[in-house]
């Protein structure tokens, strides 16, 4: 069983999203660019939440269409492979209000094809993005939009100096307990896939997936899209929510390493205590935009 298919990542996800903006604020910027770059054609725009997690992507797609007025034409498929977060995805309260046709998948069955997809914090989770872009080929419209976010930090982008202040405050406390220091940024991605049908052979090993900085333009264009705009989206991130975000459990955090986890608890109130005086930094993410190559 992957991380994500665990009720624990689950709940701590949700409780994560309850308590921060990280998620909801990039789903916002993610569907507004996504959206931009798209007209409803023969009345109607089917779009595919992928990766919906527990829903925090659908419902800034819900909300951004009903703003549009493109409610009643439209309609939204969240696809979810792990049933533990598809079964916190608030689709029917969140969803109905908006007025938008939706349906909650776990897997993607033929049907009509989706005229925009948005995928929000989840393309390097998946083992062969450019295998998945191409699975997910006969699903789409022919000139299908999709749009990506990726954090600007994963792409290689320097710390902002909010964020050196954090890594001082790390090392200060790994120090105490005799830890040697870890860099601002941690140098490759540690994350662990999910397995399903779109993730390739290698599918059903929680493996490493990346190393280095990840290349959401590369990617898509080797899978044949054609990159329309990259817009970096900033916001401000507080540094309590930074030090939440690096507990989430499918990502062990680069600090956390070579120490045994019974003085875990000891090291993070440690950090969480010098953290608590730092101000708010900002981040970046960057969202790619593309259409498919005709
Ligand atoms: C960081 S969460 C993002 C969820 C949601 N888009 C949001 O913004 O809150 C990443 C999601 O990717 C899903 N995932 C992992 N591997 C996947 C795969 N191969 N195909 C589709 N989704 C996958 C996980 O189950 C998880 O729900």
């Amino acid at each position: 069983m992957t991380h994500w298919q665990q009720a624990k990542t689950a709940a701590a996800y949700q409780a994560f999203c309850n308590d921060y903006g990280r998620y909801a604020s990039t789903s916002e910027a993610l569907v507004t660019a996504a959206l931009s770059a798209v007209v409803p054609s023969a009345g109607r725009l089917r779009c595919l939440d992928w990766a919906a997690g527990t829903g925090v992507t659908s419902v800034a797609l819900a909300s951004e269409l009903s703003r549009r007025g493109w409610a009643s034409v439209s309609e939204i498929t969240a696809f979810e492979p792990s049933f533990a977060m598809a079964q916190h995805h608030p689709a029917a309260a969140h969803l109905r209000h908006a007025g938008v046709r939706w349906h909650l998948r776990t897997t993607l069955a033929p049907t009509h094809p989706f005229d925009v997809v948005v995928g929000n914090s989840m393309w390097w989770l998946l083992s062969d993005p450019a295998y998945a872009l191409r699975s997910l080929a006969p699903h789409l419209s022919p000139d299908c939009v999709l749009a990506w976010s990726t954090p600007a930090a994963y792409c290689g982008e320097a710390p902002s100096p909010g964020e050196v202040d954090l890594a001082v405050c790390l090392n200060t406390s790994r120090e105490m307990v005799g830890l040697p220091m870890v860099p601002a940024v941690a140098p490759s991605i540690d994350a662990s896939s999910g397995s399903d049908a779109l993730n390739g052979p290698s599918a059903d090993v929680d493996t490493p997936v990346w190393a280095g900085p990840l290349d959401p333009k590369a990617t898509l264009e080797r899978a044949g899209w054609q990159v329309r705009s990259q817009i970096d989206f900033h916001r401000d991130c507080t540094a309590a929510e930074w030090l939440a975000h690096t507990l989430l459990p499918p990502v062990r955090p680069p600090w956390l390493r070579g120490l045994p986890s019974a003085d875990e608890q000891a090291l993070v109130a440690d950090v969480q205590q010098r953290i608590s005086a730092l101000p708010a930094h900002r981040q970046t993410w960057r969202l790619t935009v593309a259409r498919r190559r005709s």
